[in-house]
C-alpha cells in the first residue's frame, strides 16, 4: 500500500509518500517540507491569511515532487491522507480540500489526520527506539506531545484509543518557547533560539518558577514562566529592555527557562509513567527535538526501566510523513473518511475528552 499524506495545519507546507514494506512496516518513499518561517519570522508569530495563501501557492509543486521522488503518480497511490485540525481553518482548508480532491479524481479513499494523532505515532515511524519495529501500529504506552500548540499526556491502549491524562492549563510548551523569546526580542520561532542561548548559558543563575510541579494531578501550567521572566527584566537592564542584556546574562535567562519547562514536562511524565505502570514512554512534537529534554527523558526512562521512543529530529517538527502513516494504519484498519469531512480548528483525538 502507497498512501500520500499532506499537512497545511500552520505554517508548513508538506508532502509525503509512504509505501507499507511486506514486513509491514512503513518506509518513507519522499518527504517534504517547505517552511513558510521566514515569511512570518517579520512579524514575530504566524499571520493565518498569509499561511493559507502560501499554502496554496506551494502545494501543487510540493506534490509534483514528492511524486517524482517517490517515483510513481497519482493512480499508483492508493489512499490520500491530509491534516483535518487541530489548526487554522483557512490553512487546514488548502491541504484537505486537496487531498480529497486527489482522492476523488484517482478514485481511491481519503483518511481526514488529526494532527496530534500525527506527531503521536511519529515516534513509530521512525528512528530512534527502544520499541519495535517502525512503521507498526503503537503498543500500549503513555504518550506526551509537546508542540506549539499542545502540551499533552495520554494513556494510548492502540490506535485511536487515547485517554487523556493531563493538559496545559495555559500556553503549551512550545508556545511558552516561543512568547519568552519574544519577549527577548528573538526571532520566530522562539524554541530553537532558547535552546542554541541555553546550551552556552548557566540555568542555576536564575531562580524560575515550575508552576504545578508538585501538585497531585498531570496538568502542567507555563504561563508563570512568561510572568517571570517579565519582572526579572527590569531588574537586569534599564526599561527591561533585552537589547541591553549582556551575552552571557541572555545566554543565563535562556537556560533558566529551558530548564523549569524540561524539568516540569519530565516531573509530569514521570508521575504518568509511576500511576499507570506503563513500561514505554513515547514523546513527540516540536518540543521534543530540544536535546534537554530527550537527555532528562532518556534518564528517567533508563532508572525506571521504562524504554523510550522517540521520532527522529526531522520527524518532530510538522511534516507529512507522520500525516501518511497515521493515514496508512487507519487505512490498514480499514477506517476512511467520507469526503464530505469538514476541517476542524479544535477536533478531539478519539477518547481525548475522559480523563481518569
Ligand atoms: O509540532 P510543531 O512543529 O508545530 C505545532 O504543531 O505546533 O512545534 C513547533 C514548536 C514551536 O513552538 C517551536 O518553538 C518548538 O516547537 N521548537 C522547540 C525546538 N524546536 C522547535 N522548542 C524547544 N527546543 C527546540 N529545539
Ligand atoms: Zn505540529
Amino acid at each position: 500500500m502507497r498512501v500520500l499524506g499532506i499537512e497545511s495545519s500552520c505554517d508548513e507546507t508538506a508532502v509525503a509518500v509512504l509505501e507499507e514494506d511486506s514486513g509491514g512496516g512503513a518506509r518513507i518513499l519522499s518527504s517534504l517540507v517547505s517552511s513558510q518561517i521566514p515569511l512570518h519570522r517579520q512579524y514575530g508569530g504566524v499571520i493565518p491569511e498569509l499561511a493559507s495563501r502560501n499554502h496554496s501557492g506551494r502545494l501543487p509543486s510540493l506534490l509534483r515532487e514528492a511524486l517524482q521522488t517517490a517515483q510513481c503518480d497519482c493512480d499508483q497511490i492508493d489512499a490520500f491522507a491530509a491534516t483535518g485540525g487541530p489548526g487554522l481553518v483557512a490553512a487546514l482548508l488548502v491541504g484537505h480540500t486537496t487531498g480529497k480532491a486527489l482522492a476523488l479524481a484517482a478514485g481511491k479513499p481519503f483518511v481526514s489526520v488529526n494532527h496530534l494523532e500525527g506527531h503521536l505515532l511519529s515516534p513509530f515511524l521512525s528512528g530512534h527506539s527502544d520499541t519495535p519495529e517502525n512503521g507498526q501500529l503503537p503498543p500500549p504506552h503513555i504518550a506526551l506531545i509537546v508542540s506549539g500548540g499542545h502540551s499533552l499526556l495520554l494513556d494510548v491502549e492502540g490506535l485511536g484509543k487515547y485517554r487523556l491524562l493531563g493538559r496545559s492549563r495555559d500556553d503549551a510548551a512550545g508556545e511558552a518557547f516561543d512568547k519568552v523569546a519574544r519577549m527577548l526580542d528573538l526571532p520566530y520561532p522562539g524554541g530553537p533560539q532558547i535552546d542554541e542561548r541555553a546550551e552556552r548559558g548557566d540555568a542555576a543563575r536564575f531562580a524560575l518558577p515550575r508552576p504545578m510541579l508538585y501538585e497531585n494531578n498531570l496538568d502542567f501550567s507555563f504561563s508563570g514562566l512568561k510572568t517571570a521572566v517579565l519582572h526579572l527584566l527590569p531588574r537586569l537592564t534599564p526599561n527591561g529592555d533585552p537589547h541591553e542584556l549582556d551575552e552571557q546574562s541572555m545566554c543565563d535567562l535562556c537556560a533558566g527557562v529551558r530548564a523549569a519547562i524540561v524539568d516540569v514536562l519530565v516531573q509530569k511524565a514521570k508521575r504518568a509513567l509511576k500511576l499507570s505502570g506503563k513500561k514505554l514512554l513515547s514523546v513527540s512534537g516540536g518540543v521534543s527535538c530540544n536535546a534537554a529534554l530527550r537527555d532528562a527523558l532518556a534518564d528517567v526512562c533508563a532508572r525506571r526501566g521504562v524504554a523510550l521512543s522517540l521520532p527522529t529530529p526531522e520527524l518532530t517538527t510538522d511534516n507529512a510523513s507522520m500525516i501518511a502513516f497515521a493515514g496508512m494504519l487507519h487505512a490498514r484498519a480499514g477506517q476512511f473518511s467520507s469526503l464530505e469531512t469538514p476541517v476542524e480548528p479544535n477536533p478531539q483525538l478519539a477518547g481525548y475528552a475522559t480523563r481518569s
